[in-house]
């Protein structure tokens, strides 16, 4: 349950994907499939390279498990926190779990440089690797010698100084976002059938994005027509991320699969969430919502 990135990386270093999938109230990485993985492809004398779980929507991953099982199967963790900077778990930083994790500074994430990302480790040693692959792989001689192949995945100085400054904007941004999220809470409360993903034990998220469950045997109605609603609107939502395994690119990957991740891709719907919605656009999409469940409660 992620975007392609995640799984793309790995295809992009030679490894093949097997993918694992999720806790419904979360949407993370499951450690109990994680182990049942790691026993599948030990026993078949597999070399697993890493475990990559993936922050969710802004909710930190319960690395408390995923680490402990990783580590007893001698396997690294690489944490995908692209989503998640600003989130915590028992209250540990999400991006500081892992041998090492990476965030995103995509133009749609909590805190943005238009593009790019970081890489995030206490291993010195991996850190100077990282630095000298992903800026061509240059050995220090003044003819720039090489003896590896490299890659121009620097972060540019002039998106790094946007960075500091929205960096420094990080609180206010993930609080306008959980004042979203309280007001959709609120809402769906009253709204048999709908619940808003993951609100339970969301004190530590970052609440990038605020979604809703919809159980259409309760509602009568399917998240895809609040979303035509909404684009009628000219008001933008979206489903969860369809899961690695349903992807045609993907087709034929193994994995733990168990219709989970596939549960959440059909009943949810990512609603507006950003931090730069102001009253007027908050007030025209509640009463978007509201006239909606009005034709569609009676
Ligand atoms: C979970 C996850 N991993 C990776 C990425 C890729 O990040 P980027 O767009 O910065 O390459 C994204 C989003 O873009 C993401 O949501």
């Amino acid at each position: 349950m992620t975007f392609a990135a995640t799984a793309n990386a790995i295809v992009y270093t030679g490894a093949e994907p097997y993918f694992v999938d999720v806790d419904l109230a979360t949407g993370n990485m499951s450690p109990e499939l994680l182990e049942q993985a790691l026993v599948r492809l030990g026993a078949a004398g597999e070399s697993v390279a890493a475990v990559v779980p993936v922050d969710l929507l802004g909710k930190a991953v319960d690395y408390t498990a995923i680490e402990e099982i990783a580590a007893r199967h001698g396997v690294p963790v690489l944490a995908d926190a692209a989503e998640s900077l600003g989130a915590t778990h028992r209250g540990r930083a999400a991006g500081s779990f892992g041998r090492a994790s990476v965030l995103s500074f995509n133009g749609n994430k909590i805190m943005t440089t238009s593009g790019g990302g970081m890489l995030l480790t206490d291993d010195s040693d991996l850190a100077s690797r990282v630095r000298y692959l992903a800026t061509q792989a240059r050995q220090p001689a003044i003819h720039f010698e090489h003896t590896d192949i490299g890659y121009n995945y620097r972060l540019s100085n002039l998106l790094a100084a946007l960075g500091r400054a929205q960096l420094s904007r990080l609180d206010a941004m993930m609080a306008r976002r959980r004042d979203l999220r309280e007001l959709y809470k609120a809402r769906f409360a009253e709204v048999p059938g709908v619940t808003v993903f993951g609100a339970d034990g969301d004190a530590e998220d970052n609440v990038w994005l605020s979604s809703v469950l919809v159980d259409e045997s309760v509602t009568g109605w399917s998240p895809s027509e609040l979303s035509a609603t909404l684009i009628a609107a000219d008001i933008e939502s979206r489903p969860l991320w369809k899961p690695m395994h349903l992807q045609p690119v993907f087709a034929g990957a193994r994995g733990e699969i168990t219709g989970t991740s596939e549960q959440l891709f059909r009943t949810g719907l990512t609603l507006p969430s950003g931090s730069s919605l102001g009253e007027p656009e908050r007030e025209r999409v509640f009463a978007v919502i509201d006239d909606f469940l009005a034709t569609r409660m009676r």
